[in-house]
Protein backbone atom coordinates (compact mmCIF):
# COMPACT_ATOMS: atom_id res chain seq x y z
CA UNK A 1 0.00 0.00 0.00
CA UNK A 2 3.21 2.49 -0.46
CA UNK A 3 1.79 5.34 -2.16
CA UNK A 4 -1.93 5.24 -2.92
CA UNK A 5 -2.15 9.05 -1.57
CA UNK A 6 1.19 10.11 -2.19
CA UNK A 7 1.78 12.01 -4.90
CA UNK A 8 -1.98 13.09 -5.51
CA UNK A 9 -0.54 16.38 -6.13
CA UNK A 10 -3.55 17.93 -7.41
CA UNK A 11 -5.98 17.37 -4.43
CA UNK A 12 -7.08 20.34 -3.19
CA UNK A 13 -7.88 21.33 0.59
CA UNK A 14 -10.94 18.95 1.91
CA UNK A 15 -13.29 19.25 4.39
CA UNK A 16 -11.87 17.79 8.07
CA UNK A 17 -13.37 14.10 7.77
CA UNK A 18 -12.10 13.68 4.51
CA UNK A 19 -8.58 14.92 5.07
CA UNK A 20 -9.29 12.21 7.95
CA UNK A 21 -9.92 9.00 5.59
CA UNK A 22 -7.35 10.23 3.33
CA UNK A 23 -4.46 10.28 6.20
CA UNK A 24 -4.47 6.55 6.79
CA UNK A 25 -4.54 5.57 3.24
CA UNK A 26 -1.08 4.04 2.27
CA UNK A 27 -0.58 1.82 5.53
CA UNK A 28 -2.28 -1.30 5.16
CA UNK A 29 -4.91 -2.11 7.94
CA UNK A 30 -5.50 -5.82 8.67
CA UNK A 31 -9.29 -6.54 9.49
CA UNK A 32 -10.94 -9.44 11.02
CA UNK A 33 -14.45 -10.45 10.44
CA UNK A 34 -16.07 -13.01 13.52
CA UNK A 35 -18.74 -15.44 12.76
CA UNK A 36 -22.25 -13.68 13.88
CA UNK A 37 -25.27 -15.34 14.82
CA UNK A 38 -27.09 -12.91 12.51
CA UNK A 39 -27.42 -9.29 11.21
CA UNK A 40 -30.56 -7.47 11.87
CA UNK A 41 -31.58 -3.79 11.45
CA UNK A 42 -31.66 -1.36 9.04
CA UNK A 43 -29.05 0.71 6.76
CA UNK A 44 -28.53 3.38 3.99
CA UNK A 45 -25.72 2.29 1.19
CA UNK A 46 -23.33 4.86 0.47
CA UNK A 47 -23.85 6.91 -2.85
CA UNK A 48 -23.25 5.03 -6.03
CA UNK A 49 -19.51 5.11 -7.14
CA UNK A 50 -20.47 5.34 -11.04
CA UNK A 51 -23.08 7.68 -11.07
CA UNK A 52 -20.84 9.95 -8.22
CA UNK A 53 -18.37 10.48 -10.49
CA UNK A 54 -20.49 11.06 -13.78
CA UNK A 55 -22.24 14.22 -11.92
CA UNK A 56 -19.19 15.21 -10.80
CA UNK A 57 -18.21 15.32 -14.41
CA UNK A 58 -21.10 16.23 -16.40
CA UNK A 59 -21.70 19.25 -13.90
CA UNK A 60 -18.04 20.21 -14.90
CA UNK A 61 -18.67 20.12 -18.81
CA UNK A 62 -22.14 22.51 -18.13
CA UNK A 63 -22.34 25.90 -17.50
CA UNK A 64 -23.71 27.16 -14.50
CA UNK A 65 -23.87 25.58 -11.18
CA UNK A 66 -24.77 21.86 -10.47
CA UNK A 67 -25.87 21.53 -6.83
CA UNK A 68 -25.06 17.33 -6.20
CA UNK A 69 -26.51 15.33 -2.85
CA UNK A 70 -25.30 11.86 -1.85
CA UNK A 71 -22.15 12.16 -3.33
CA UNK A 72 -19.79 9.40 -2.83
CA UNK A 73 -17.79 10.82 -0.60
CA UNK A 74 -15.13 7.64 -1.56
CA UNK A 75 -11.35 7.93 -2.24
CA UNK A 76 -12.05 7.14 -6.17
CA UNK A 77 -14.86 9.67 -6.71
CA UNK A 78 -12.37 12.86 -4.35
CA UNK A 79 -9.94 11.65 -7.33
CA UNK A 80 -12.31 12.61 -9.80
CA UNK A 81 -13.12 16.07 -7.86
CA UNK A 82 -9.56 16.88 -7.72
CA UNK A 83 -8.74 16.30 -11.56
CA UNK A 84 -11.58 17.98 -12.36
CA UNK A 85 -10.84 21.16 -10.44
CA UNK A 86 -6.83 20.83 -12.03
CA UNK A 87 -9.21 21.16 -15.35
CA UNK A 88 -10.91 24.09 -14.02
CA UNK A 89 -14.04 23.24 -12.67
CA UNK A 90 -14.88 24.89 -9.26
CA UNK A 91 -16.13 22.08 -7.01
CA UNK A 92 -16.88 22.66 -3.10
CA UNK A 93 -18.25 21.14 -0.75
CA UNK A 94 -20.50 22.05 2.56
CA UNK A 95 -20.96 19.24 5.57
CA UNK A 96 -24.49 18.69 6.45
CA UNK A 97 -23.43 16.52 9.04
CA UNK A 98 -24.63 13.52 6.91
CA UNK A 99 -24.96 11.77 3.66
CA UNK A 100 -21.99 13.01 1.75
CA UNK A 101 -23.01 16.92 2.49
CA UNK A 102 -23.51 19.36 -0.68
CA UNK A 103 -21.57 19.64 -3.47
CA UNK A 104 -21.26 22.33 -6.34
CA UNK A 105 -19.59 22.17 -9.30
CA UNK A 106 -19.24 25.32 -11.69
CA UNK A 107 -18.35 23.91 -14.60
CA UNK A 108 -15.91 25.15 -17.58
CA UNK A 109 -18.57 23.73 -20.27
CA UNK A 110 -17.98 21.54 -23.57
CA UNK A 111 -14.39 22.30 -24.82
CA UNK A 112 -13.60 24.85 -21.74
CA UNK A 113 -11.17 22.60 -20.03
CA UNK A 114 -7.53 24.08 -18.82
CA UNK A 115 -4.00 22.50 -19.15
CA UNK A 116 -3.54 20.84 -15.82
CA UNK A 117 -0.46 22.23 -14.85
CA UNK A 118 0.60 18.88 -12.65
CA UNK A 119 0.40 15.31 -12.92
CA UNK A 120 -3.40 13.75 -12.78
CA UNK A 121 -3.17 10.95 -10.01
CA UNK A 122 -6.82 8.72 -10.27
CA UNK A 123 -5.43 6.82 -7.42
CA UNK A 124 -7.08 3.57 -8.00
CA UNK A 125 -10.34 4.29 -9.99
CA UNK A 126 -10.61 2.75 -13.27
CA UNK A 127 -13.57 5.18 -13.65
CA UNK A 128 -11.66 8.15 -13.19
CA UNK A 129 -8.97 6.91 -15.18
CA UNK A 130 -10.88 5.80 -18.21
CA UNK A 131 -13.64 8.46 -18.67
CA UNK A 132 -11.34 11.22 -17.93
CA UNK A 133 -9.07 10.23 -20.84
CA UNK A 134 -12.07 10.86 -23.18
CA UNK A 135 -12.34 14.04 -21.55
CA UNK A 136 -9.02 15.24 -21.85
CA UNK A 137 -8.51 13.70 -25.35
CA UNK A 138 -10.87 16.13 -26.79
CA UNK A 139 -8.70 18.68 -25.36
CA UNK A 140 -6.29 20.99 -27.39
CA UNK A 141 -3.41 19.86 -24.88
CA UNK A 142 -1.11 17.55 -23.43
CA UNK A 143 -2.02 15.90 -19.94
CA UNK A 144 -0.11 13.02 -17.28
CA UNK A 145 -2.18 10.81 -15.67
CA UNK A 146 -0.97 7.93 -12.95
CA UNK A 147 -2.70 6.21 -10.40
CA UNK A 148 -1.74 3.77 -7.51
CA UNK A 149 0.00 0.11 -7.93
CA UNK A 150 -3.08 -1.54 -9.25
CA UNK A 151 -4.32 1.24 -11.67
CA UNK A 152 -0.80 1.45 -13.26
CA UNK A 153 -1.41 -2.33 -13.83
CA UNK A 154 -4.53 -1.97 -15.42
CA UNK A 155 -5.03 -1.90 -19.11
CA UNK A 156 -5.75 1.59 -20.82
CA UNK A 157 -5.18 0.61 -24.57
CA UNK A 158 -8.76 -0.59 -24.35
CA UNK A 159 -9.85 3.43 -24.33
CA UNK A 160 -6.65 4.62 -26.22
CA UNK A 161 -7.85 2.57 -29.48
CA UNK A 162 -11.04 4.38 -30.08
CA UNK A 163 -9.46 7.74 -28.87
CA UNK A 164 -6.26 7.16 -31.40
CA UNK A 165 -9.10 6.28 -33.97
CA UNK A 166 -10.80 10.00 -33.00
CA UNK A 167 -7.74 11.98 -33.33
CA UNK A 168 -5.58 11.70 -30.27
CA UNK A 169 -2.03 10.66 -29.35
CA UNK A 170 -1.03 8.33 -26.33
CA UNK A 171 2.53 7.58 -25.00
CA UNK A 172 2.24 4.46 -22.28
CA UNK A 173 4.21 2.02 -20.60
CA UNK A 174 3.97 -1.31 -21.80
CA UNK A 175 0.67 -3.10 -22.50
CA UNK A 176 -0.58 0.70 -22.40
CA UNK A 177 -0.25 0.71 -18.98
CA UNK A 178 -0.17 3.87 -16.81
CA UNK A 179 1.78 6.65 -16.85
CA UNK A 180 0.01 8.05 -19.72
CA UNK A 181 0.62 10.89 -21.86
CA UNK A 182 -2.33 12.13 -23.58
CA UNK A 183 -2.05 14.42 -26.59
CA UNK A 184 -5.15 15.54 -27.34
CA UNK A 185 -7.06 17.79 -30.28
CA UNK A 186 -10.15 19.51 -30.17
CA UNK A 187 -10.64 18.51 -33.68
CA UNK A 188 -11.64 14.38 -33.29
CA UNK A 189 -13.16 13.02 -36.21
CA UNK A 190 -16.28 11.48 -35.26
CA UNK A 191 -16.52 7.51 -34.83
CA UNK A 192 -18.74 4.39 -34.95
CA UNK A 193 -17.04 1.72 -32.79
CA UNK A 194 -17.99 -1.84 -31.88
CA UNK A 195 -16.99 -2.34 -28.25
CA UNK A 196 -14.69 -5.48 -28.20
CA UNK A 197 -15.12 -6.04 -24.87
CA UNK A 198 -18.27 -5.13 -22.53
CA UNK A 199 -17.49 -2.12 -20.74
CA UNK A 200 -19.49 0.76 -19.79
CA UNK A 201 -16.10 2.65 -18.75
CA UNK A 202 -15.12 2.18 -22.38
CA UNK A 203 -18.38 3.21 -23.97
CA UNK A 204 -18.72 6.35 -21.50
CA UNK A 205 -14.61 7.45 -22.51
CA UNK A 206 -15.73 7.14 -26.43
CA UNK A 207 -19.45 9.13 -25.93
CA UNK A 208 -17.69 11.66 -23.39
CA UNK A 209 -15.17 12.48 -25.67
CA UNK A 210 -17.74 12.26 -28.73
CA UNK A 211 -19.22 15.48 -26.31
CA UNK A 212 -16.54 17.14 -27.82
CA UNK A 213 -16.63 16.18 -31.08
CA UNK A 214 -18.42 17.93 -34.25
CA UNK A 215 -21.16 15.46 -35.61
CA UNK A 216 -22.04 12.04 -34.37
CA UNK A 217 -20.11 9.96 -32.06
CA UNK A 218 -21.81 5.99 -32.29
CA UNK A 219 -20.62 3.14 -29.73
CA UNK A 220 -22.32 -0.56 -30.62
CA UNK A 221 -22.74 -2.12 -27.28
CA UNK A 222 -23.29 -6.46 -27.97
CA UNK A 223 -23.71 -6.53 -24.70
CA UNK A 224 -25.81 -3.73 -22.82
CA UNK A 225 -23.81 -2.61 -19.98
CA UNK A 226 -24.64 0.29 -17.15
CA UNK A 227 -26.37 3.46 -18.66
CA UNK A 228 -25.89 6.21 -16.20
CA UNK A 229 -23.64 8.23 -18.57
CA UNK A 230 -26.77 7.67 -21.47
CA UNK A 231 -28.88 8.61 -18.68
CA UNK A 232 -27.06 11.37 -17.32
CA UNK A 233 -25.82 13.09 -20.64
CA UNK A 234 -29.91 13.32 -21.40
CA UNK A 235 -30.30 14.83 -17.89
CA UNK A 236 -27.72 17.79 -18.37
CA UNK A 237 -29.50 18.59 -21.94
CA UNK A 238 -27.04 16.01 -24.91
CA UNK A 239 -29.07 14.34 -27.42
CA UNK A 240 -28.52 10.68 -27.10
CA UNK A 241 -30.45 8.39 -29.40
CA UNK A 242 -30.36 4.61 -28.33
CA UNK A 243 -31.20 2.06 -31.02
CA UNK A 244 -31.10 -1.67 -31.89
CA UNK A 245 -28.22 -2.18 -33.30
CA UNK A 246 -27.88 -4.84 -36.56
CA UNK A 247 -27.23 -8.20 -35.43
CA UNK A 248 -28.32 -7.28 -31.57
CA UNK A 249 -27.04 -5.39 -29.05
CA UNK A 250 -27.59 -1.22 -29.00
CA UNK A 251 -26.33 1.83 -31.18
CA UNK A 252 -25.55 4.61 -28.60
CA UNK A 253 -25.38 8.15 -30.73
CA UNK A 254 -24.49 11.55 -29.24
CA UNK A 255 -24.27 14.40 -31.09
CA UNK A 256 -21.58 16.18 -30.45
CA UNK A 257 -20.61 20.13 -29.05
CA UNK A 258 -24.39 20.60 -27.11
CA UNK A 259 -25.25 23.10 -24.64
CA UNK A 260 -24.64 21.17 -21.46
CA UNK A 261 -26.53 23.16 -18.83
CA UNK A 262 -26.29 22.63 -15.18
CA UNK A 263 -28.57 20.34 -13.40
CA UNK A 264 -29.05 18.98 -10.09
CA UNK A 265 -28.66 15.53 -8.96
CA UNK A 266 -29.36 13.38 -6.13
CA UNK A 267 -26.95 10.17 -6.11
CA UNK A 268 -28.99 7.14 -5.18
CA UNK A 269 -27.23 4.08 -3.38
CA UNK A 270 -24.50 2.12 -4.47
CA UNK A 271 -26.21 -1.71 -5.42
CA UNK A 272 -22.40 -2.79 -5.73
CA UNK A 273 -22.08 -1.65 -2.11
CA UNK A 274 -25.32 -2.63 -0.52
CA UNK A 275 -24.75 -6.06 -1.88
CA UNK A 276 -22.17 -6.81 0.77
CA UNK A 277 -24.73 -6.20 3.79
CA UNK A 278 -27.48 -8.04 1.44
CA UNK A 279 -25.14 -11.16 1.19
CA UNK A 280 -24.40 -10.87 4.90
CA UNK A 281 -27.67 -11.33 5.78
CA UNK A 282 -28.97 -13.71 3.25
CA UNK A 283 -25.75 -16.30 4.11
CA UNK A 284 -26.82 -15.79 8.44
CA UNK A 285 -30.37 -17.70 9.14
CA UNK A 286 -32.68 -15.33 11.05
CA UNK A 287 -31.59 -12.53 10.05
CA UNK A 288 -33.57 -9.56 9.33
CA UNK A 289 -31.76 -6.64 7.69
CA UNK A 290 -33.03 -3.44 5.23
CA UNK A 291 -30.90 -1.67 3.26
CA UNK A 292 -32.52 1.91 2.34
CA UNK A 293 -32.20 3.63 -0.76
CA UNK A 294 -30.46 1.25 -3.10
CA UNK A 295 -30.13 1.80 -6.96
CA UNK A 296 -31.85 -1.01 -8.93
CA UNK A 297 -31.28 0.11 -12.37
CA UNK A 298 -31.85 -2.68 -14.37
CA UNK A 299 -28.12 -2.77 -15.97
CA UNK A 300 -26.88 -2.92 -11.97
CA UNK A 301 -29.24 -5.97 -10.37
CA UNK A 302 -28.04 -9.59 -11.98
CA UNK A 303 -26.73 -9.63 -8.07
CA UNK A 304 -29.76 -9.60 -6.51
CA UNK A 305 -31.74 -11.60 -9.62
CA UNK A 306 -29.11 -14.41 -8.92
CA UNK A 307 -29.41 -14.02 -4.94
CA UNK A 308 -33.09 -14.55 -5.63
CA UNK A 309 -32.84 -17.60 -7.75
CA UNK A 310 -30.69 -18.54 -5.27
CA UNK A 311 -33.46 -19.16 -3.07
CA UNK A 312 -32.58 -15.86 -0.93
CA UNK A 313 -35.86 -13.82 0.63
CA UNK A 314 -35.21 -10.87 -0.96
CA UNK A 315 -37.75 -8.22 -1.71
CA UNK A 316 -37.78 -4.68 -3.19
CA UNK A 317 -39.94 -2.23 -0.96
CA UNK A 318 -40.93 1.44 -1.29
CA UNK A 319 -39.75 1.29 -4.89
CA UNK A 320 -39.09 5.22 -6.92
CA UNK A 321 -37.15 7.36 -8.84
CA UNK A 322 -33.78 9.11 -7.17
CA UNK A 323 -31.62 11.55 -9.91
CA UNK A 324 -33.16 9.98 -12.82
CA UNK A 325 -32.48 5.89 -11.53
CA UNK A 326 -34.98 3.91 -9.88
CA UNK A 327 -34.53 3.02 -6.42
CA UNK A 328 -35.59 0.72 -3.95
CA UNK A 329 -35.54 -0.18 0.32
CA UNK A 330 -33.58 -4.01 -0.09
CA UNK A 331 -35.20 -6.29 2.25
CA UNK A 332 -33.49 -9.28 3.31
CA UNK A 333 -34.31 -12.19 5.46
CA UNK A 334 -30.93 -14.72 6.01
CA UNK A 335 -31.32 -18.79 5.19
CA UNK A 336 -31.66 -21.45 3.11
CA UNK A 337 -29.93 -20.29 -0.56
CA UNK A 338 -29.05 -23.37 -2.41
CA UNK A 339 -26.06 -22.99 -5.62
CA UNK A 340 -27.22 -22.19 -9.07
CA UNK A 341 -25.75 -21.63 -12.71
CA UNK A 342 -25.23 -17.87 -13.36
CA UNK A 343 -25.05 -17.45 -16.90
CA UNK A 344 -22.50 -15.35 -18.98
CA UNK A 345 -25.07 -12.85 -20.49
CA UNK A 346 -25.86 -11.97 -16.38
CA UNK A 347 -22.01 -11.24 -16.32
CA UNK A 348 -22.42 -6.97 -17.00
CA UNK A 349 -25.00 -6.34 -14.99
CA UNK A 350 -22.99 -7.99 -11.57
CA UNK A 351 -19.76 -7.01 -13.16
CA UNK A 352 -18.53 -6.13 -9.42
CA UNK A 353 -20.62 -8.37 -7.44
CA UNK A 354 -18.62 -11.74 -8.52
CA UNK A 355 -16.35 -11.84 -5.39
CA UNK A 356 -19.70 -11.55 -2.62
CA UNK A 357 -21.45 -14.18 -4.42
CA UNK A 358 -18.71 -15.96 -4.55
CA UNK A 359 -19.14 -15.83 -0.44
CA UNK A 360 -22.66 -16.69 -0.53
CA UNK A 361 -21.92 -19.76 -3.08
CA UNK A 362 -19.35 -20.85 -0.31
CA UNK A 363 -22.54 -21.05 2.02
CA UNK A 364 -25.10 -22.19 -0.11
CA UNK A 365 -25.89 -26.14 -0.31
CA UNK A 366 -24.56 -27.43 -3.59
CA UNK A 367 -22.57 -26.00 -6.85
CA UNK A 368 -22.71 -22.54 -8.23
CA UNK A 369 -21.05 -21.56 -11.75
CA UNK A 370 -20.51 -18.66 -12.45
CA UNK A 371 -19.66 -18.02 -16.16
CA UNK A 372 -18.08 -15.21 -18.82
CA UNK A 373 -16.12 -13.69 -16.12
CA UNK A 374 -12.69 -12.92 -18.07
CA UNK A 375 -13.35 -9.07 -17.36
CA UNK A 376 -13.10 -9.72 -13.71
CA UNK A 377 -9.17 -10.44 -14.62
CA UNK A 378 -9.36 -6.21 -15.48
CA UNK A 379 -10.43 -5.34 -12.18
CA UNK A 380 -8.58 -3.45 -9.46
CA UNK A 381 -6.70 -6.97 -8.81
CA UNK A 382 -7.14 -10.23 -11.16
CA UNK A 383 -10.44 -10.65 -9.34
CA UNK A 384 -10.77 -13.90 -10.37
CA UNK A 385 -7.67 -15.45 -9.38
CA UNK A 386 -8.16 -13.01 -5.86
CA UNK A 387 -11.23 -14.50 -5.38
CA UNK A 388 -9.99 -18.16 -5.54
CA UNK A 389 -7.19 -17.82 -3.73
CA UNK A 390 -9.27 -16.27 -1.02
CA UNK A 391 -11.60 -19.10 -1.28
CA UNK A 392 -8.40 -21.96 -1.13
CA UNK A 393 -6.88 -20.06 2.11
CA UNK A 394 -10.98 -20.57 3.63
CA UNK A 395 -11.40 -24.39 2.66
CA UNK A 396 -13.78 -23.51 0.27
CA UNK A 397 -14.27 -26.26 -2.59
CA UNK A 398 -13.85 -24.25 -5.73
CA UNK A 399 -12.30 -24.74 -9.63
CA UNK A 400 -11.37 -21.75 -11.31
CA UNK A 401 -11.30 -21.71 -15.28
CA UNK A 402 -9.68 -19.27 -18.19
CA UNK A 403 -13.25 -17.48 -17.64
CA UNK A 404 -15.35 -19.21 -15.06
CA UNK A 405 -15.41 -20.12 -11.28
CA UNK A 406 -17.50 -23.14 -9.38
CA UNK A 407 -18.09 -22.96 -5.90
CA UNK A 408 -19.20 -25.84 -4.16
CA UNK A 409 -20.96 -25.03 -0.75
CA UNK A 410 -22.56 -27.75 1.63
CA UNK A 411 -25.05 -25.54 3.20
CA UNK A 412 -23.09 -25.26 6.41
CA UNK A 413 -20.79 -22.24 7.21
CA UNK A 414 -17.61 -23.14 4.75
CA UNK A 415 -14.15 -23.52 7.65
CA UNK A 416 -13.15 -20.09 7.21
CA UNK A 417 -9.52 -19.33 9.91
CA UNK A 418 -7.65 -17.75 6.57
CA UNK A 419 -6.09 -14.66 5.65
CA UNK A 420 -6.65 -13.14 2.60
CA UNK A 421 -4.33 -10.80 0.12
CA UNK A 422 -6.41 -8.07 -1.18
CA UNK A 423 -4.41 -6.41 -3.76
CA UNK A 424 -5.44 -3.57 -3.15
CA UNK A 425 -8.63 -4.73 -4.42
CA UNK A 426 -11.65 -2.56 -2.11
CA UNK A 427 -14.18 -5.50 -3.12
CA UNK A 428 -12.09 -8.49 -2.31
CA UNK A 429 -11.32 -6.92 1.00
CA UNK A 430 -15.19 -6.12 1.61
CA UNK A 431 -16.36 -9.72 0.48
CA UNK A 432 -14.16 -11.67 2.57
CA UNK A 433 -14.83 -9.85 5.57
CA UNK A 434 -18.24 -10.77 4.14
CA UNK A 435 -17.51 -14.72 4.26
CA UNK A 436 -15.87 -14.45 7.62
CA UNK A 437 -19.48 -13.48 9.30
CA UNK A 438 -20.46 -16.62 8.00
CA UNK A 439 -17.90 -18.71 8.64
CA UNK A 440 -16.67 -21.27 10.82
CA UNK A 441 -13.69 -19.51 11.96
CA UNK A 442 -12.59 -15.97 11.69
CA UNK A 443 -11.41 -14.64 8.55
CA UNK A 444 -8.51 -12.17 8.14
CA UNK A 445 -7.57 -9.66 5.07
CA UNK A 446 -4.11 -8.33 4.71
CA UNK A 447 -5.41 -5.00 4.12
CA UNK A 448 -8.66 -2.99 4.60
CA UNK A 449 -7.41 0.57 3.56
CA UNK A 450 -8.66 -0.11 -0.04
CA UNK A 451 -12.56 -0.28 1.10
CA UNK A 452 -12.13 3.85 1.35
CA UNK A 453 -11.91 3.81 -2.42
CA UNK A 454 -15.59 3.09 -2.56
CA UNK A 455 -17.19 2.37 0.81
CA UNK A 456 -15.88 4.49 3.80
CA UNK A 457 -17.77 3.45 6.85
CA UNK A 458 -17.71 -0.05 6.09
CA UNK A 459 -16.85 -1.70 8.93
CA UNK A 460 -19.50 0.20 11.18
CA UNK A 461 -22.18 0.16 8.96
CA UNK A 462 -21.55 -3.70 9.04
CA UNK A 463 -21.13 -4.11 12.88
CA UNK A 464 -24.30 -1.69 13.15
CA UNK A 465 -26.22 -4.59 11.73
CA UNK A 466 -24.54 -7.05 14.49
CA UNK A 467 -21.22 -8.14 12.21
CA UNK A 468 -18.25 -7.74 14.63
CA UNK A 469 -14.98 -6.56 11.86
CA UNK A 470 -12.44 -5.34 13.45
CA UNK A 471 -8.54 -4.18 13.32
CA UNK A 472 -6.40 -7.12 13.09
C1 LIG B 1 -17.96 1.07 -14.09
C2 LIG B 1 -17.94 0.06 -15.01
C3 LIG B 1 -17.42 -1.27 -14.72
C4 LIG B 1 -17.29 -1.52 -13.23
C5 LIG B 1 -16.68 -0.36 -12.50
C6 LIG B 1 -17.51 0.88 -12.69
C7 LIG B 1 -18.49 2.40 -14.49
O1 LIG B 1 -16.14 -1.40 -15.29
O2 LIG B 1 -16.52 -2.69 -12.99
O3 LIG B 1 -16.57 -0.63 -11.12
O4 LIG B 1 -18.75 3.24 -13.60
O5 LIG B 1 -18.66 2.61 -15.70
P1 LIG B 1 -15.92 -1.88 -16.82
O6 LIG B 1 -16.44 -0.84 -17.72
O7 LIG B 1 -14.44 -2.05 -16.95
O8 LIG B 1 -16.66 -3.18 -16.90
Amino acid sequence: MVGRAQGRLSRPTLPLFLELALSSAGTPQKLIAHPVARLQGRARAPGDKSVSHRALMFGALALGETVITGLLTGEDVLCTAAALRALGAQISHEDIGHEGGVWRVRGFGVGGGQEPSEVLDLGNSGTAARLLTGILASHPFTSFMTGDASLRSRPMKRVMDPLARMGARFEAREGGRMPLCIVGTDEMVPIEYRLPMASAQVKSCVLLAGVNTAGETTVIEPEATRDHTERMLRHFGAEVRVEAAEGGGKRITVVGWPELKARDIDVPGDPSSAAFAVVAAAIRPGSDVVVENVGVNPLRTGLYTTLTEMGADLAYKNQREVGGEPVADLHVKGGGLKGVDVPPQRAPTMIDEYPVLAAAAACAHGTTRMLGLAELRAKESDRLSSVAAGLAANGVKHEMGADSLTVHGDGKPPAGGGLVKTHLDHRIAMAFLVLGLGAREAVAIDDGSPIDTSFPGFAALMNGLGAKIEAG
